[in-house]
């Protein structure tokens, strides 16, 4: 983040730094302008924020002199281990020039042996510091330049060299008011305040000062002073800019009386759900937020592919099953990173639906590009207002989770669920592979999902939080599913590795015999998804037997069923129950305990649930 106002830039910098934390915390640094100073000055600490804090503690700034201009930076590591030399920001030689970045400069090699050529010594072995001395090299060459334009066109010159994706901050020792900042594809959004500007990487570091914000497009600059910004492009002429006001305030970025983020946010699921299907249903009909697509083209549309990644991915596995089972058409679901590097068949009547948290994913945005050069159409589900894959998408369904703090994601898991389930509504309703008074009940019954989800919450989380402690100490826990309880079983696995680093795989239960039934071993802890015996008689009578199966071979069995399902009973070392819902909500009631289960898992280990290792909320490179 940056900013350029009236308050100590420290302060500033530290809070935002703190809400920014999930985006990185190998370490983290800030840099602040101090007017008559010859340098910058920087303060850089390896490890979570608050070895920074005692950093700044042990240094407090010279009485009478407070900086009012800066930046900060956590980090996730890329090139360079995440050591003090390596955090952000970064100085030319001089000192003079400071720089903080996102993303990777591809061509950073090259531009290295340049500057080393000319004489350069580079201090740290990251991606980032050339851009400092690209910079500073910059203005030496446009020459003494009282004008302020100098340092802006500076920053032009040295990001039109870049190759790749950056979102790159520079502080001037000599321009004590200003920041330039630049960007392509990593995400950047500029806050504007009463004599005072921010840029940051995503608004929860200035909501406290400030909601009204600009949103940064793909290559633009933009100048900060304290009156304000100036957004230019990469060829210097001015351009359009998207002022938004968020709709957020601080206390959904806080906890709120609860131990940890993913706690809270678990705990928001009945309340995000409503809000994501809110407003879908208008006349009888499923409406998008955003459709750059004609009713005509929806209905030509006779393949779907859905991208994403990780969690969002599981959340793609069920739209399978909604999408295939409403509308009768094809659906193949697809790790994004994998996508476009395997020539997938494309064309004008596919539709892509890319889902993504944070909008700035780069390989679900990648795919995305790759769909729209095959000319594919792009409906993008997305939790942020703006972000770059939905401004790249035909049509947009914003998921109404609110702030997800915890790396893991939880409620926007579920939220993405029922957003696929609203598109899958909207494309049966417009091939008329339902009737209206369908479509209709299945959004009531999707409505009525932020109930049942509030019932598991109510009955299951202290069961669940008693036996993770019991089981924290077990080297590996397997998740079995069948149908719509396969892409729960595989959350549950991902969750369980995330938070609490123990080896975790989820299976379709049906597949076991033909390999993973090797791992049964006696007391190994096996998750099983139950289906309903009423919905799913045939598969309940199958999962039976599988459970029958590695029950035989010591297992101790962990079920989640139906509230009722005495069948099964007899079969659970652990029986935890949910409650009656149709088929397609039961992955929302399921994965509740399963996410309770991972994040207790982890505090009983003594890890920071909110923030795993080697992990960062947006992933923001390749
Ligand atoms: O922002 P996105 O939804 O695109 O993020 C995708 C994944 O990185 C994300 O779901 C990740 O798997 C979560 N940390 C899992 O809890």
């Amino acid at each position: 983040m940056g900013y350029v106002g009236w308050r100590p830039a420290r302060d500033v910098l530290l809070g935002g730094l703190r809400r920014l934390e999930y985006r990185g915390y190998d370490s983290a640094g800030i840099a602040t302008v101090t007017p008559g100073s010859d340098v910058v000055d920087v303060h850089r600490a390896a490890g979570p924020l608050d070895n920074l804090v005692r950093v700044t503690d042990a240094e407090p700034e010279p009485e009478g002199v407070t900086a009012r201009t800066g930046m900060g930076h956590t980090r996730w590591a890329t090139h360079g281990p995440p050591t003090d030399r390596n955090a952000h920001p970064h100085r030319d030689a001089s000192g003079r020039v400071a720089v903080i970045h996102n993303g990777i400069i591809e061509n950073f090699a090259a531009l290295r042996a340049e500057l080393e050529a000319d004489g350069v010594e580079l201090e740290s072995d990251t991606d980032t510091e050339v851009a400092a001395h690209l910079v500073a090299r910059a203005l030496d060459e446009l020459g003494p330049d009282d004008d302020s334009a100098g340092f802006t066109t500076a920053v032009r010159h040295v990001v039109n060299r870049l190759e790749g994706a950056f979102t790159l901050v520079f502080t001037h020792a000599d321009r004590p008011d200003e920041i330039v900042a630049a960007r392509r594809s990593s995400p950047l959004v500029v806050g504007i305040g009463d004599g005072e500007t921010f840029v940051a990487s995503d608004v929860a570091a200035f909501i406290d000062h400030t909601r009204d914000a600009v949103e940064l497009g793909q290559d633009q600059i933009v100048t900060l002073t304290r009156e304000g910004a100036v957004v230019t492009d990469f060829h210097g002429d001015l351009a359009p800019t998207r002022p938004f006001h968020v709709d957020w305030d601080i206390a959904a970025a806080e906890k709120g009386g609860h131990d940890f983020f993913m706690q809270k946010e678990i705990e928001e699921q009945p309340a995000a759900l409503a809000d994501t299907l809110r407003g879908h249903l208008v006349d009888g009909r499923i409406v998008l937020d955003e459709q750059r697509l004609s009713d005509q083209e929806l209905r030509d549309i006779d393949k779907v592919f859905v991208v994403a990644c990780g969690t969002a991915y599981h959340a793609g596995l069920l739209a399978k099953y909604a999408i295939e089972h409403w509308c009768r058409i094809p659906v193949e679901v697809e790790v994004a990173s994998e996508f476009r590097y395997r020539d997938p068949v494309l064309d004008r009547s596919t539709l892509v639906v890319a889902i993504s948290q944070s909008g700035e994913t780069a390989d679900t945005l990648e795919a995305v590009r790759h769909a729209r050069e095959q000319r594919a159409r792009v409906l993008a589900i997305c939790n942020t207002n703006g972000a770059q894959i939905p401004r790249e998408s035909d049509a947009v369904l914003y998921t109404h989770a609110g702030p997800e703090v915890g790396v893991a994601a939880t409620k926007t898991f579920t939220s993405q669920v029922v957003a696929c389930y609203l598109v899958g509504l909207a494309l049966a309703q417009n091939r008329g592979t339902k009737y209206a008074d369908e479509v209709e009940r299945e959004y009531h019954q999707l409505v009525a999902s932020a109930d049942a989800v509030k019932e598991v919450l109510a009955t299951a989380v202290e069961p669940t939080r008693e036996l993770a402690r019991e089981l924290a100490e077990s080297k590996a826990v397997l998740f079995l599913g069948r149908h719509v309880g396969y892409p729960v079983a595989l959350e549950g696995a991902l969750k369980l590795k995330e938070l609490a680093y123990m080896h975790a795989e989820g299976f379709a239960a049906g597949e076991l015999k033909h390999g993973p039934i090797a791992l049964i071993e006696q007391d190994l802890p096996v998750v099983v998804v139950m289906p309903s015996p009423r919905g799913r008689a045939t598969l309940h009578a199958k999962l039976l037997s599988n459970i029958r199966e590695i029950q035989a071979r010591g297992a101790r069995t962990i079920v989640i069923a139906e509230a009722g399902d005495e069948t099964v009973r007899p079969f659970a070392s652990v029986l935890i129950e949910m409650p009656a819902v149709p088929t397609l909500i039961q992955p929302l009631v399921a994965s509740v305990p399963l996410q309770v289960f991972s994040a207790e898992v982890a505090r009983a280990r003594g890890y920071d649930v909110d923030k795993p290792r080697n992990l960062a909320k947006s992933v923001t490179v390749e």
